[in-house]
């Protein structure tokens, strides 16, 4: 990826928050937005124009789940893990989940088609199971709606 266009998403959220003060985040998720992750040659580039050092910027990709790595699939499905949603299926879910697409939480099934995460809270805790295919959030998850969802979701995509 060239440096320049990492450039552009350091300016525009500078531009945006008028200040390098606190700017590492905002920059990561808006680096995240244009490539779907955070290449490991961005790094320098965010490392150098905030005048931090790459340890530290690895640091917060690191300790922030969101952050990704490596390119995601095609369609990213969150499967809300917190409380709320643990009490009525969750766990049942994310193993049917895991099941189907064969792959575990942070990972992307080998066609590269979807990438599994897990999200803590989705703000439907009163109707969970929750779970979020691309930006959409849905509720009351069963087994059999997860697979009608994904099945839409791969069509789509
Ligand atoms: S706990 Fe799952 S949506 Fe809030």
């Amino acid at each position: 990826m060239p440096a320049a266009s990492y450039d552009a998403c350091v300016d525009t959220t500078l531009e945006a928050l008028g200040a390098p003060e606190g700017a590492l985040l905002p920059i990561l998720h808006a680096i995240q937005a244009e490539y779907g992750y955070v290449p490991d040659d961005s790094v320098a580039l965010v490392a150098d124009r905030l005048n931090l050092s790459r340890a530290e910027v690895h640091g917060v990709l690191s300790y922030y789940h969101h952050f990704r790595k490596v390119p995601a699939g095609k369609v990213v499905v969150q499967l809300c893990r917190a409380e709320a949603c643990q009490a009525v299926g969750a766990d049942a879910l994310a193993e049917h989940a895991k099941a189907v697409l064969g792959c575990d939480f942070h990972q992307t099934t080998a066609d590269a088609g979807v990438t599994l995460e897990p999200v803590y809270c989705l703000g439907q805790c009163a109707c969970g199971p929750s779970m979020m295919v691309g930006e959409r959030v849905h509720a009351r998850v069963t087994a059999e709606k997860f697979d009608a969802l994904l099945a839409r979701a791969r069509s789509n995509a």
